[in-house]
């Protein structure tokens, strides 16, 4: 049966995973490597947004000639469905999403897209496919938003035709170990952003241009890889795909600092949120300049007590052990701390309905 919501005809899928079926795969989900049944696909032309349809999940069409293929005018994001207590189903502040991607767009020459029509497309795939949000704590549906520019055309300039595909995967923990502190290899040979660059929009490319850091990074025994400034090699900026947070106690007094927004690393919406959970939990926060020899100046003197990363998918997750050429230090014990581990229980309290949204920033879909 076809159906639609105001911008969408829902074509549901003829053949959905059987419940046995879907029960099987969602044992364990991990990170990103089911999907659902459905997926929304809207189609840019004519300076519009076209009719949009929600339908099967399926691969898509594409040119050989699209030009995101060849000069990657790609972009993404990504946000999680919780399952709440009484039944219902929220995500976390996918306004912040859709006006990330806005501004993602804007830097890679693309249009935006309507935020009512992004929260309109998640709301309806997952009112669709509700059967496959996790409902134990820690697990989610990761909902996989992106752009790509589809013109059939190889001249070098911004697409005139454009999809917007959503989709979603149910998601347990991203790394493989689960809330155990990770190792982080600081990059002294990679950059990921220059002053100027895309290092602030959420881009396909600047991934692509992380993986042989990563590669790197795993060759040294590490999990992920810390990228510095590209000016000075010198700031620590962020992760792989996540931020980083530093914790310092001066007796009572517990501080968390965060690298500050230099339009060369992603501005987390986790990030952004914990910056204000902090301060809910009497913690003074700090957004600045820290530098390599400061962290470890910092640790070598007790007054930094923990460091953690933080994003949509990785949540919160320790870091244990850093290392660089020529030196490795391990941060409390290469134990998960109190700090991380407080944070991290607020965050998926408030998520999964078990804490009072003070914020606000549940959307009920
Ligand atoms: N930094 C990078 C490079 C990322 O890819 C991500 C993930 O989205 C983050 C940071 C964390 O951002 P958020 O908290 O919005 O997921
Ligand atoms: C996310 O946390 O949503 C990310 O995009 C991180 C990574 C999977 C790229």
């Amino acid at each position: 049966m076809t159906t639609s919501t105001p911008n969408l005809v829902v074509t549901p899928s003829a053949h959905p995973l059987s419940d046995a079926e879907r029960a099987a795969r969602m044992v364990n989900p991990a990170f990103g490597r089911i999907f659902t049944d459905h997926m929304v696909v809207i189609p840019y032309r004519d300076g519009k947004w076209q009719q949009g349809e929600l339908k099967a999940y399926g691969p898509l069409m594409l040119d050989p000639s699209a030009s995101s293929l060849h000069y990657g005018q790609a972009i993404f994001e990504g946000y999680k469905a919780f399952a709440q207590p009484d039944g219902s189903i929220k995500t976390f502040r996918p306004e912040q999403n859709a006006e990330r991607f806005n501004r993602s767009a804007a830097r890679l020459a693309m249009p935006a897209i309507p935020v009512e029509l992004f929260l309109e497309a998640g709301d309806a795939l997952i009112s669709q496919d509700r059967n496959w949000v996790p409902k134990n704590t820690g697990e989610s549906l990761y909902m996989r938003p992106l752009m790509i520019a589809t013109d059939p055309y190889l001249g070098v300039r911004p697409s005139e035709e454009y999809l917007f595909v959503l989709f979603a995967s149910p998601a347990g923990a991203y790394f493989p170990k689960g809330v155990k502190p990770v190792t982080v290899w600081i990059s002294e040979d990679f950059v990921r952003a220059a002053p100027g660059g895309t290092g602030e929009a959420k881009c396909a490319g600047n991934y692509a241009a992380s993986l042989m850091a990563q590669s790197q990074a795993q060759e040294k025994g590490c999990d992920q890889v810390v990228w510095l400034d590209a000016v000075h090699r010198e700031f620590i900026e962020e992760m792989g795909g996540m931020n980083l947070f530093f914790v310092y106690k001066d007796g009572e007094k517990i501080t968390v600092v965060t690298p500050e927004l230099t339009g060369t690393l992603l501005p987390g919406i986790t990030r952004r949120s914990l910056l204000e959970m902090a301060k809910d939990l009497g913690y003074a926060t700090e957004e600045r300049k820290l530098s390599v020899q400061q962290w470890r100046d910092d640790i070598a003197s007790g007054r930094m007590t923990e460091v953690f990363a933080c994003g949509t998918a990785a949540v919160i997750t320790p870091v244990g052990v850093a290392k660089a050429n020529g030196f490795e230090m391990t941060i409390n014990n290469n134990e998960n701390g109190a700090v991380t581990l407080a944070l991290r229980e607020a965050l998926l309290g408030l998520q999964h309905g078990t804490a009072a949204d003070t914020h606000g920033w549940m959307h009920k879909v």
